[in-house]
């Protein structure tokens, strides 16, 4: 399908939420809902480049779950790493420009090494921005940027004065990527969770029914064709 050319929403960012359920009601290991969500990701990333949307967040690994089983974060780590390398050549394919926010040095090496890898040879495309959180929360992220200031200014970098809206901005984990216009939460769940809570500040909220695994490219279309309609003509989204 050829691009739209939208200009909005320019950002939208997903908490990718439900995998665990999914599996259950199949009687399936966690690690199979997340086996499946990856399908979803790679469904929603083409619908992407059809709807003509710039920048999509995806809420990968959030601080919190670090908590999770071992076993399961185990799990999860191999499937981002073959993930991104399975995915070299599509990236190419269609100039997807790959970024992270969140605490890199936290992952295992060997998924940080090649996150970073992926990173450097994609910086140059001009498609779509996916932009993994991983290791990533809301309040490390306000706090982060808190402390980069306090030392800046401390080594007489940052001009002292008040700290301003603009100032922190600008000291965010991607400060040259737009908020978010859109944020999608699936599963049913109602919350924000720690993702985004500075960019998020203006966004619209969309709640989608569906589990992850269940939520592909096809649903994301619909709701951001809601979306698109409902703020056409100045209205709630009710897809
Ligand atoms: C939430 O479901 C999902 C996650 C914690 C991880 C999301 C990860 C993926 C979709 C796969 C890897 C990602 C990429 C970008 C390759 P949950 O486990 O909290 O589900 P539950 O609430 O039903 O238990």
């Amino acid at each position: 399908m050829a691009e739209a050319s939208h200009s909005w929403p320019a950002h939208v960012a997903v908490i990718m939420d439900g995998n665990g359920r999914w599996a259950k009601q199949r009687n399936l290991p966690r690690i199979e809902g997340h086996r499946a969500g990856i399908k979803s990701v790679q469904s929603v990333v083409e619908s992407c480049r059809t709807l003509g949307i710039r920048y999509l967040t995806l809420y990968a690994f959030s601080v919190e779950n670090w908590k999770r089983p071992r076993k399961e974060i185990s799990g999860l780590m191999a499937l981002l790493y073959d993930y991104l390398t399975s995915e070299i050549p599509r990236l190419h394919r269609d100039a997807v420009r790959l970024r992270a926010i969140g605490q890199l040095d936290r992952l295992p090496r060997r998924v940080s090494q090649q996150f970073r890898r992926i990173m450097e040879k994609t910086a140059s495309h001009r498609g779509l921005t996916l932009i993994l959180a991983l290791s990533y929360g809301g309040r490390t992220e306000i706090l982060d940027a808190v402390r980069e200031i306090a030392k800046e200014r401390k080594k007489g970098r940052e001009q002292g004065g008040e700290v301003t809206p603009e100032i922190l901005s600008r000291h965010l984990y991607a400060p040259d990527v737009p908020p978010p216009d859109l944020l999608i939460r699936t599963s049913g769940e109602r919350r924000l969770s720690n993702f985004l809570l500075w960019e998020s500040a203006r966004s619209q909220l969309y709640f989608a029914p569906q589990m992850w695994p269940d939520f592909g490219g096809e649903q994301f279309e619909k709701v951001i064709v809601e979306a698109r309609k409902a703020r056409e003509s100045g209205e709630r989204i009710e897809a």
